[in-house]
């Protein structure tokens, strides 16, 4: 391919770089607020649609959807859910989270629905998305000039910005610009992997995720509709999908529910079958002059409890507030947001870190686990189902802690 050696010229107030949840959403609510933002993505949209991810939005996720004016198909297609069930032992414990929580919920509608639905008001609103961009790069984001440059059908193009938002995932490069010792990163690897089925039958749980716990490893029942099923369970990292035929998937999975549910569960073929590794990573600061990281790029959590969208879309909430702010409202403008934006995003995602380290750490078989280990684990669930005081402190992290928090 020949590169023409111009370089084109263009200008918005925010680039965002990735158009996943986080740089979609961010997109979409600053357009409500009248400000110019263009998203670079590297891959194509069928790519980006094609990822499976986690499925359980937190209420302010979802009255985040509403604000964005995309809340429609979580509405009509949400599958809203008051309880969780754990299963250990053999036996199943559903968890009162509406209950215990004053009348909180989470909704079952799947990331790959949430970022359609992104995707679609973008493209009505008639606002620029360049995908399949290469080599993309970042500048100048610590002096006046801050710009973003990339090709495109063999152009080269410099986007001139106020800001560069940095919503480009764990592999991104806006942290990997970021010069070394400016950023101090804290990482957990996990010695497991989740092997995840999607497949077209009626999810065995409709109204409520079921956690299993048990002496083969971890598993999960979980959904994306009432005729479609997402089901886990924890494998070593280093297995290969080939190894893992559907008719093994399902057999595995029934041993390690109860008898109840293992009876109860309707097999079919997998449309999708994937291994994931599981990762605790926080990167702080999270801002580096107009550089803003959010979302995957920042920090990931381990998806036990699906807290990854879901603090996407509070670094979002409070990066678009942060800039509205910059930018004026209502005649006022201030600066107060953008320079709070780490500290307080990272108080939440702290948070959350915990939940899921807890909640992977309880209910994993990890190489040191051993027969002690599993009745520890027991021990502790059996305490979790039976003490209100336990059981509150799970249902308010699951539901999602309040975005303001000290
Ligand atoms: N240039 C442009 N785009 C890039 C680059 C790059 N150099 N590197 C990565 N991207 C794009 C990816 O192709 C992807 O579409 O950035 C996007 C990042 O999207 P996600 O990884 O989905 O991250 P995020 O939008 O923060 O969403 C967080 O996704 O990974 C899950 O559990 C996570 O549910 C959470 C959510
Ligand atoms: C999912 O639906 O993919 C899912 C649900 C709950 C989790 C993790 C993943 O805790």
């Amino acid at each position: 391919m020949t590169f023409s050696a111009q370089t084109h010229q263009i200008r918005t107030q925010v680039a965002i770089i990735g158009a996943g949840p986080s740089g979609l959403l961010l997109g979409q609510l600053l357009y409500k607020a009248g400000i110019d933002a263009i998203i670079i993505e590297r891959q194509s949209p069928d790519y980006v649609l094609g990822r499976i991810r986690a499925g359980i939005l937190e209420q302010t996720t979802v009255d985040m959807l509403h604000e964005a004016d995309v809340g429609a198909g979580v509405s009509a297609e949400g599958i809203v859910h008051h309880s969780i069930d754990l299963v250990f032992g053999g036996k199943r414990h559903g968890i009162d989270v509406h209950g215990l929580t004053g009348g909180k919920v989470v909704t079952a509608y799947g990331q790959t629905e949430v970022t359609r639905d992104l995707m679609a008001a973008r493209s009505a609103a008639g606002l620029t998305t360049v995908y399949e961009a290469k080599d993309v790069s970042v500048h100048d984001f610590d002096g006046t000039k801050p710009a973003v440059r990339y090709q495109k059908d063999g152009q080269n193009v410099e986007l001139a910005c106020d800001f560069i938002a940095g919503c480009d995932g764990f592999h991104g490069v806006c942290r990997a610009s970021v010069p070394e010792g400016a950023v101090t990163e804290y990482e957990k690897v996990y010695p497991f992997g989740w092997l995840g089925v999607l497949a077209d039958v009626p999810p065995v749980s409709p109204h409520a995720i079921v956690y299993g716990n048990s002496e083969r490893g971890f598993s999960l029942c979980s959904m994306r509709s009432l005729t479609r099923s997402r089901y886990y369970v924890q494998c070593p990292v280093d297995d290969k999908v080939a190894d893992w035929s559907d008719q093994r998937f399902w057999d595995e999975l029934r041993k390690r529910l109860d008898p109840e549910l293992a009876e109860q569960i309707i097999t079919g073929p997998s449309i999708e079958k994937s291994i994931a590794p599981l990762r605790s990573f926080v990167a702080e600061p999270m801002r580096f002059g107009s550089l803003f990281l959010a979302g995957d790029a920042a920090h990931i959590v381990p998806p036990t409890g699906a807290k990854g969208l879901n603090l996407a879309a509070s670094d979002v909430k409070y990066l678009s507030a942060a800039l509205i702010e910059f930018y004026g409202k209502d005649g006022v403008t201030s600066a107060a947001g953008i320079n709070t934006y780490s500290q307080r995003a990272l108080a939440r995602i702290w948070k959350a870190e915990r939940f899921s380290w807890w909640l992977t750490s309880l209910m994993h078989r990890f190489p040191d686990t051993g027969a002690f280990g599993q009745r520890m684990q027991e021990a502790e669930l059996e305490y979790l189902v039976n003490s209100q005081a336990a059981s509150t402190v799970l249902a308010e992290n699951y539901v999602g802690l309040p975005l303001i928090s000290k």
